[in-house]
């Protein structure tokens, strides 16, 4: 724990580093389809036409997902910059708990296996491949898993993605899962889908941005309240008769009925398992199943006692859920913890969406703070994105600002939410906003770098405003829709994100080295090196070049 010589002396000419994560800025191969490369970025064009800039991988195995194919997320993104190594990550680690059959062994399947044989087992999740909060392959495992273990009833609580997937492809799900349940349902056994409802809309909220959304979730799996249908198929088409224009993740609730009778509400002595392995979205819902009467978020009406398992454990500090099927990745050594070791001071900043993305994911899902470290939430608006393009991107930069005068953080790091949240909602121009927002804040935020002599990293998590179109794969050009107007893209992208190192204390030559695994995970020990200290043994390589 001491200082590098060979960085000390660049590290004493260097104020406090800033690293700032523009969320969803991902670097395209093409211009088509790219709200970035449309928005009116002065800061950003000056900072890639003058300073040291590369690339960085982003997704897949580089950011511990199970394979290339697989585009980042936030979750992964921030793991990975905050822990400056990659981890097997959630997908990966319940994936291959299914393989070896690891999962079923484990004494959590078991405890909810024996209370689903006497009573129901209740599935909630996210109902797509998306891989970032979950699969469906791993639903239908366990489906497949309670059937031969001898569980009769199986009820499961869709949310409908159409964010982590093309924005209006519920049905692509939806239908054969629904076939594959009727399938399976033979010999006694019934599995059917009992409830759901858009993820922007109902159960998946996060960050205590909105709970109202975990409320209606609640009333829809378990107390069974909302619009009927006779099987999830006709409510995905029903619902986007009656909201015509409403895409996958924002459709309303709907709840599955034979009679007039909801035929999946959750009662007592019932199993559920929340079959998403991510953490931010699912913490909620948990807290409304598994906290005693003190739970003031709402009004439950009633709380059915129920043996509950997430599919990880969502909080490692909190221990939420108490059970969980699969361990989550056992993220040690971050760099706010090795920071905090060695007296350096760490400021982080975000609004409400990103908040937990720049504090637990940065800090290996850990909900505590390490000594010296200063954390301040600017609340976000609870309004559709594509409405406040620019977000909080102002009073983020006002907070950063503000910290940064005060002198009293080393490293200093925050999240601009706006290309990414903005663009989750497929709508170009708003996304083209968004960006510019993030070049004006960051424009001042560069200002107050100066004058406090100091380094900034800018870096992004994953992309999502570089690709607002659904692109044709062989020709690179955007799809159309039978209408001829664009595909909307909601989801992420697989393109790798810039790293650029910007400075003007005079004198100083750095640079970056551009090498083939450059990755998120090289930021951290980056950091180190312009602080002149040596990185943890664990972590990647430092990307820092003393020379240009
Ligand atoms: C979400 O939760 O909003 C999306 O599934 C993923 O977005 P994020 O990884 O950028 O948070
Ligand atoms: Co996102």
């Amino acid at each position: 724990l001491q200082k590098n010589q060979a960085l000390s002396q660049v590290a004493a000419a260097i104020g406090p580093v800033v690293v700032v994560v523009m969320d969803g800025y991902g670097l395209s191969k093409t211009d088509a389809g790219s709200a970035i490369a449309a928005a009116n970025k002065p800061t950003l064009d000056r900072l890639f036409a003058e300073h040291p800039n590369i690339r960085l991988r982003a997704h897949g195995t580089a950011v511990g997902m199970p394979s290339d194919e697989d585009m980042g997320n936030s979750e992964v993104g921030h793991n990975a910059l905050g822990a400056g190594q990659v981890y097997a990550q959630g997908a990966a680690l319940v994936a291959n708990s299914i393989a070896t059959g690891e999962i079923w062994q484990g004494q959590a399947w078991q405890e909810i296996a024996t209370a689903a044989k006497s009573a129901t087992l209740h599935c909630i999740g996210l109902l797509s491949d998306g891989n970032v909060h979950s699969h469906i392959d791993h639903l239908k495992a366990l489906v497949t898993q309670a059937k031969a273990e001898g569980i009769a009833t199986v009820r499961i609580h869709a949310l409908i993605d159409g964010r982590d997937v093309p924005e209006t492809s519920a049905l692509d799900y939806v239908v054969p899962f629904e076939a594959f349940l009727a399938e399976l349902s033979t010999d006694g056994f019934d599995a059917r889908i009992a409830s759901g409802g858009g993820r922007q809309s109902i159960t998946m909220d996060r960050y205590d941005a909105n709970w109202p959304m975990v409320e209606r979730g609640w009333k829809t799996h378990v107390l069974g309240q909302g619009p009927q249908f006779a099987n999830a198929t006709a409510a995905i088409e029903g619902l986007r008769q009656q909201h015509p224009g409403v895409i996958d993740q924002d459709l309303p609730e709907f709840v599955i009925a034979e009679n007039g009778q909801p035929i999946g509400t959750i009662e007592d002595g019932d199993a559920v398992v929340l079959f998403n392995f991510r953490g931010d979205r699912a913490i909620e819902i948990t807290r409304a199943f598994e906290e005693g009467a003190g739970f003031d978020k709402f009004d439950r009406v009633r709380a059915p006692r129920v043996s509950y398992a997430g599919m990880l454990q969502y909080d490692g500090d909190l221990k939420l859920p108490a059970r969980f099927l699969v361990a989550p990745p056992a993220i040690r050594n971050t760099s706010g913890e090795w920071f905090s070791r060695l007296g350096v001071t760490q400021f982080a900043c975000s609004e409400t969406q990103k908040f937990g993305h720049v504090t637990y994911f940065w800090n290996g899902n850990r909900s505590s703070k390490f000594e010296g470290e200063t954390y301040l939430e600017v609340p976000s608006d609870v309004v559709p994105f594509e409405q406040r393009p620019w977000m909080k991107s102002a009073e983020i930069a006002d907070a950063m600002i503000a910290a940064l005068q005060s002198g009293r953080h080393k490293i200093l790091r925050c999240n601009f939410a706006n290309g990414d949240m903005v663009g989750h909602t497929g709508n170009f121009h708003a996304a083209m906003m968004s960006i510019e927002a993030v070049d004006l804040a960051l424009g001042r935020l560069l200002k107050a770098v100066d004058a406090a002599g100091g380094v900034a990293l800018i870096t992004a998590d994953h992309g999502n405003a570089d690709e607002m179109y659904e692109l044709d794969k062989k020709t690179g050009q955007p799809s159309l829709n039978k209408d001829g107007s664009f595909k909307a893209k909601t989801a992420h992208t697989l393109n790798p994100v810039p790293l650029i190192l910007y400075h003007r204390i005079a004198g100083l030559q750095l640079g970056l080295k551009q090498t083939e695994t450059a990755g998120l995970s090289n930021v951290a020990a980056t950091t180190a090196a312009l602080l002149g200290y040596d990185k943890h043994a664990d972590w990647d390589e430092s990307l820092l070049s003393t020379a240009d």
